[in-house]
């Protein structure tokens, strides 16, 4: 299993979005993929018609590691390749409640690896933090991938990501590397769009993906269906930049090395 997660500390810039499209193409095209929704707010859970809810066997017990039978945590969607472990509003309280944890950032690895044989891909939507949450998917994942909006202060934050980054593969996982950063609600109108293209490539150049990901409405309504992009508009201009970074994606994180 291959685990990616997706990741930046800032809100709003297209993590969740990424997620849930990038799950539901590669399980489209015919892989096993296992979504984990680990921001409180659940919108990858909702976006796949999930609502979020601690009455249903959720990513907080698996961080816990509370004894659920693990086949209940996983929640079919309208894809039969994809499954869900949905998120829980009590993953709030896992900072506080982990503090004290010798295992801390461990937690999310070592429980997904009972699913290791059962899924090819398992990508893991963050949530807009650096905190414990983000650190135990950065822990668990092989490759991460960076959600970056075309707007004024892109590229904020990024190198509190970078560091973060390197101190997880210095401490718990040297395996960790960056896939790729993904430009999000890219607009072909504007100078700015232009120009942030422009300077996160000139900051990474070996590292963003070639697909642009445009400002495309039908992206927005597609979460409020309950369903991904492909089912819901596969001929609108976001399906098919998220299928054509899929592609990027599935070339550059096939193998482990
Ligand atoms: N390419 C896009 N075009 C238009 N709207 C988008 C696009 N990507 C994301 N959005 C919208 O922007 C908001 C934030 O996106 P989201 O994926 O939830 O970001 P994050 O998970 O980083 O907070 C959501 O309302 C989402 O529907
Ligand atoms: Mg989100």
């Amino acid at each position: 299993m291959v685990t990616i997660a997706i990741a930046n500390q800032k809100g709003g810039v297209g993590k969740t979005t990424t997620a849930v499209n990038l799950a539901s193409y590669m399980a489209a095209s015919g892989r096993n993929v296992l979504l984990v929704d680990i921001d409180p707010q659940g919108n990858a859970s909702s976006g796949l018609g999930v609502m979020p809810s601690r009455d249903r066997p959720n990513s907080y017990q698996l961080i816990m590691g509370e004894e659920i039978d693990r086949k209940a945590l996983l929640h079919p969607t309208k894809l039969r390749k994809l499954f869900l472990i949905p998120a829980s509003i009590d993953l709030v309280g896992c900072e506080i409640e982990l503090a004290n944890s010798q295992d801390r950032e461990i937690r999310l690895k070592k429980a997904l690896s009972h699913f290791e044989g059962d899924f090819s891909y398992c990508i893991i939507d963050c949530p807009p933090s650096l905190g414990v949450l983000t650190v135990n998917a950065l822990v668990a994942a092989r490759w991460l991938i960076v959600p970056v909006q075309c707007e004024y202060y892109a590229l904020e934050g990024l190198a509190k990501l970078l560091k973060t980054v390197e101190i997880v593969k210095k401490r718990f996982n040297s395996q960790l590397q960056i896939a790729g950063f993904v430009l999000t609600m890219y607009d072909a109108r504007t100078r700015l769009s232009k120009e942030i293209v422009e300077e996160v490539r000139r900051h990474f150049p070996d590292r963003c993906f070639s697909t642009l990901i445009p400002r495309n409405v039908r992206l927005c309504e597609a979460p409020s269906y309950g369903l991904p992009i492909l089912l819901y508009d596969a001929k609108s201009s976001g399906a098919e930049a998220y299928k054509k970074l899929t592609l990027e994606v599935l070339k550059r994180c096939a193998k482990a090395g």
